[in-house]
């Protein structure tokens, strides 16, 4: 199934990004004046993706917009999209069962808004990220479960509704070595609901937000053809379903080390059904990098070049996401199984260095997306 109103949003991009470049254009179907300066400022990423009726953005951490002028400077002069790194979490949103706390959300949503960007939405079902009253109520069976996750998407999605343009409703969802037939992860949504908790999922935040983006996001995809293709089998039978899936997202949480060797054909099986690709959660995680920065950037830069020549004569991403856009914030510098090499700790695997100077990594992808 296709969703009509997402085409004709694009359409409306591409003529807004062509047309005008003191107008910035919403994602809903409407073009609104900027804020004076606004415009001018967008000189980056964010401006390049506009014209092209595209997205370019980056997963933000609320604290940061307040704390640090520079951060928030960045993301203004980068950006036409934006997602939360945690705020839109069960874990942030949901403290205890009777208490939501949407602020870290809202502060993004206002801050997008205020500079005629838009929204992702991440992530409504995950196995992960749950606060542990919710595992454990989820733990009591189906018919707690099934409360939960109504509750959850019905009163998020809702509240948001028109403001978030891209919602990815299942995170994860497909593991290979969780052994099952259908290839599905067995999460703690899996284990109460059986495997249709992903339809109704979908269902329920189409429900709530009929013209939002519904998206399968997850991982490795450019790597693992097994995974792949069992991601590929569950969009195919949720499709034959009518279940209102609209786009996949590929993390593309990317290695240097890697050969991206399930990529094309997984991409090819996106285009075949008729699905929008996103690129949700780019990065480059290190391994092993060499001591000269210069190096290293180059190598970071290479890997993005590289996946892009991959996808791009296929598909073109209706959006592409960094996971942070500045190397003074990002998960990679924490991972544990950065310990046996320092240097892998201070990961250079985003657009921006630690000072916000462009790197090679940034000119990657300037050149992608001045080629889309
Ligand atoms: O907020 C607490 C803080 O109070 C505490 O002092 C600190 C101590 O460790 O923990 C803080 O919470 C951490 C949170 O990030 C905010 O920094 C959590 O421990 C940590 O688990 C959490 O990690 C996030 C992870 O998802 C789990 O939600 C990463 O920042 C975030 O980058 C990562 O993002 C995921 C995507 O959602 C899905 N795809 C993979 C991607 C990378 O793992």
């Amino acid at each position: 199934m296709t969703n009509p109103g997402l085409f004709s949003r694009r359409a409306v991009l591409k003529l807004g990004g062509l047309a005008a470049t003191a107008l910035l254009v919403r994602p809903f179907g409407f073009v609104q004046a900027a804020e004076p300066g606004v415009a001018e400022k967008a000189s980056g990423l964010g401006r390049v993706a506009r014209s092209k009726g595209v997205f370019f953005g980056a997963a933000v951490q609320h604290r940061l917009l307040r704390e640090e002028a520079a951060y928030a400077d960045a993301l203004r002069a980068e950006c036409n999209i934006l997602v939360a790194e945690g705020a839109t979490k069960w874990k942030a949103l949901r403290p205890s069962p009777d208490r939501w706390d949407f602020s870290g959300t809202d502060e993004i949503l206002r801050f997008a808004e205020r500079n005629g960007m838009a929204m992702r939405g991440h992530t409504l079902v995950w196995h992960a990220s749950l606060p542990v009253w919710a595992k454990d109520a989820i733990a009591t069976g189906p018919k707690a479960a099934h409360g939960l996750l109504e509750a959850h998407i019905e009163k998020l999605v809702s509240r948001y509704k028109g403001r978030i343009l891209s919602w990815d409703v299942v995170n994860e969802a497909v593991l290979p070595k969780d052994l099952r037939l259908d290839g599905l992860r067995e999460s703690p949504w899996l284990q109460a609901l059986g495997p249709e908790y992903i339809e109704t999922a979908f269902r329920l935040a189409a429900q709530a937000d009929p013209k939002a983006q519904l998206v399968l996001n997850d991982f490795s995809m450019q790597v693992d053809p097994i995974k792949a293709k069992m991601v590929l089998d569950l969009l195919r039978r949720l499709k034959e379903k009518d279940v209102p899936v609209h786009a996949v997202g590929l993390q593309a949480h990317l290695h240097t080390r890697q050969s991206f060797r399930s990529l094309a054909s997984f991409c090819k099986g996106v285009r075949e059904l008729g699905l929008e690709l996103l690129i949700t959660e780019l990065d480059v995680w290190e391994r092993d990098p060499p001591q000269e920065i210069a190096a290293r950037d180059q190598l970071v830069a290479d890997k993005v070049k590289a996946f892009f020549d991959v996808v791009l004569p296929i598909l073109r991403p209706q959006q592409i996401l960094t996971w942070g856009l500045t190397d003074k914030y990002t998960w990679l510098a924490n991972r544990e199984s950065n310990e046996e090499n320092p240097l892998e700790r201070e990961a250079r695997s985003l657009p921006l260095d630690e000072r916000y100077g462009r790197k090679p990594m940034w000119t990657a992808l300037h050149a992608v997306l001045s080629a889309m």
